[in-house]
């Protein structure tokens, strides 16, 4: 079963209370809780994790490479700053799928560029605590089509009647 990290960056933890006309009124337990249901139905692990602080995410995405298959990342405010993130994607090596809750696109300027761009596999931006189960979706779409189909998985071949 393939296993995935959802990190969340800076203030993430306030979700829910934090700008509520921007990030909607779920909290970060709430986005949790509902990654976690998907997983089941997708048959996936999930595990998440929230940091404030920029060198234990570097650290995360660092060990993630031995534990995990893929990640799941918002990185907040960070995506718009963080060298060090970029570069510690680059070095982990795993499918990364970048995921924010509001249209960084709509807003400030300085919210319109994020570091970690070039080197994740794509971006959901824009439809709330959605942008989590998309960016789900669409990590294990990436991991599944990457990987052959066991055999014994394959669909029976039919018959020839001839
Ligand atoms: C965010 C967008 C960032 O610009 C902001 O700093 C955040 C949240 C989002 O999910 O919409 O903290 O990543």
């Amino acid at each position: 079963m393939e296993k995935i990290l959802l990190l969340h960056g800076p203030n993430l933890n306030m979700l829910g209370k934090r700008e509520p006309a921007v990030y909607g009124r779920q909290t970060l337990d709430d986005i949790v809780a509902a990654a976690r249901a998907l997983a089941v139905e997708l048959g996936v692990e999930i595990v998440s994790y929230q940091s404030n602080v920029e060198g234990e995410l570097v650290t995360k995405i660092q060990t993630a490479a031995s534990e995990f298959d893929a990640i799941v990342f918002n990185p907040g405010a960070y995506s718009h700053t963080s060298i060090s993130l970029h570069d510690a994607v680059l070095a982990a090596g795993l499918p990364v799928v970048e995921v924010h809750v509001s249209n960084v696109h709509k807003r400030e300027e300085f919210r319109h560029h994020s570091f970690l761009s070039a080197v994740v596999e794509g971006q959901v931006v824009g439809f709330g605590a959605e942008s989590y189960l998309l960016g789900l979706r669409a990590t294990v779409s990436i991991l599944r089509s990457r990987r052959p189909v066991p055999p014994r998985a394959r669909p029976a071949r039919k018959r020839s009647t001839r």
